[in-house]
């Protein structure tokens, strides 16, 4: 493909010493597990976000299963969460012993409202899992305010805020994934919970070490789900670039609806305080998978996320929603991801934009 859906080796380039570095000084040093690189990683990843306490963790699934524990979530009950996004995060509801209550979202920002969530809430309701979608942050002020601990799914949002706060300080626990496509990416798998509450960061910390506080006594059965110590050293060379990095997912953006991308197809929208990390740059047309693969024959890359919603998934059957959900159904048939990374020129934006819209004179055309 001339233009790849994501594009992770280019913005690496620079580091490479930096992380062979690294890398060596790790081996050299022989400390794998929970070592002075994780504690490291958390302070400085924690004091990135603006939050009191992070705990790495083996990856972003965990990392939600393990908070929503720490919240005190236990078996049997109900948790909010959206059907349109990654099957782990309703999946990681069920492994914490809980059950995925499916709401629908706003078919603009693609995120769940308080309207969505208000429509589905019983007295079963424990907490609501709110997704930062394709790096856009989730109204998570405003969902807290509904009386319920909010755990935000920061898993595609580093690097994003909202009002001056930065997506994982947005919940009252937020979950990061590194898994390597993501913004802050690791070179295998890697995840971290985020919180300014001194009791779920104890609880979540107990929980990732087999439910032990001194590796003796085992108060609770939790998880072996840790960090590595290799991929926080090389985490935390990749840290200090996440800014610029989704400076350069921004202008990128800023370049597709600059080429005029809005008159082929349907754009995202954000909150009006938000700084998207734009994860995917995910558009809508009702032809996606044709656009697909149009854009494929002038070799860029495209793809349709979430297809089949989770609530229509067959691991969730049991959990399927009394009401429609329109605005998932909708978005699970239309959406198209579009090239996006830190380093997408303005000129790859627009051969893009030509594609798309010369895909929109054939079918006109043939229309016609
Ligand atoms: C929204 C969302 N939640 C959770 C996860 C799970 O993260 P991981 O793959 O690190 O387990 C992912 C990504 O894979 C995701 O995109």
């Amino acid at each position: 493909m001339s233009i790849p859906l994501f594009d992770t080796a280019t913005p690496l380039q620079a580091l490479r010493p930096q992380l062979h570095e690294r890398l060596a000084a790790v081996l050299d040093g022989g400390r794998y597990i929970l070592g002075p690189e994780v504690a490291a990683f958390e302070s400085e990843l924690a004091a990135y976000v603006g939050v009191r306490h992070v705990i790495g963790v083996a990856n972003g699934t965990d990392a939600i299963t393990i908070a929503l524990r720490a919240l005190g979530v236990g078996r049997g009950r109900h948790v909010v969460v959206p059907s349109f996004t990654f099957y782990a995060t309703a999946e990681a509801i069920v492994t914490a012993g809980a059950v995925p209550v499916f709401c629908d979202v706003d078919p603009g920002t693609r995120n769940v409202t308080v309207e969505t969530v208000r429509a589905v809430l019983t007295p079963e309701t424990a907490a609501v899992v709110a997704v930062d979608l394709f790096g856009a942050p989730a109204p998570c002020a405003e969902l807290r305010e509904l009386g319920l601990p909010v755990l935000e799914d920061a898993a595609q949002a580093a690097g994003a805020s909202l009002a001056g706060r930065r997506a994982g300080a947005l919940g009252d626990v937020a979950t990061f994934s590194f898994f390597p496509s993501k913004n802050l990416g690791c070179f295998g798998d890697g995840g971290a919970i985020a919180t300014d509450d001194d009791d779920v960061a104890e609880l979540a910390r107990a929980l990732r070490f087999h439910g032990s506080r001194d590796k003796q006594n085992f108060q609770y059965v939790g998880y072996n789900s840790r960090l590595d110590e290799l991929q926080a050293a090389l985490l935390r060379v990749l840290l200090p670039s996440l800014d610029t990095w989704c400076d350069g997912r921004r202008s990128a953006a800023a370049a597709y609806r600059a080429a005029g991308l809005d008159e082929y197809v349907g754009l995202p929208e954000t909150l009006p305080e938000a700084l998207p990390a734009w994860h995917l740059f995910v558009v809508t047309h009702p032809r996606a998978d044709e656009l697909r693969a149009a854009l494929a024959e002038q070799g860029i890359e495209a793809r349709g996320y979430y297809r089949t919603p989770l609530h229509r998934q067959a691991a969730m059957a049991r959990y399927a929603p009394a009401a429609e959900l329109p605005a998932t159904e909708a978005l699970a048939a239309t959406n198209l991801a579009l090239p996006m990374s830190p380093v997408l020129s303005a000129a790859q934006a627009q051969e893009v934009v030509a594609a798309v819209a010369a895909y929109g004179l054939g079918r006109r055309g043939l229309e016609g």
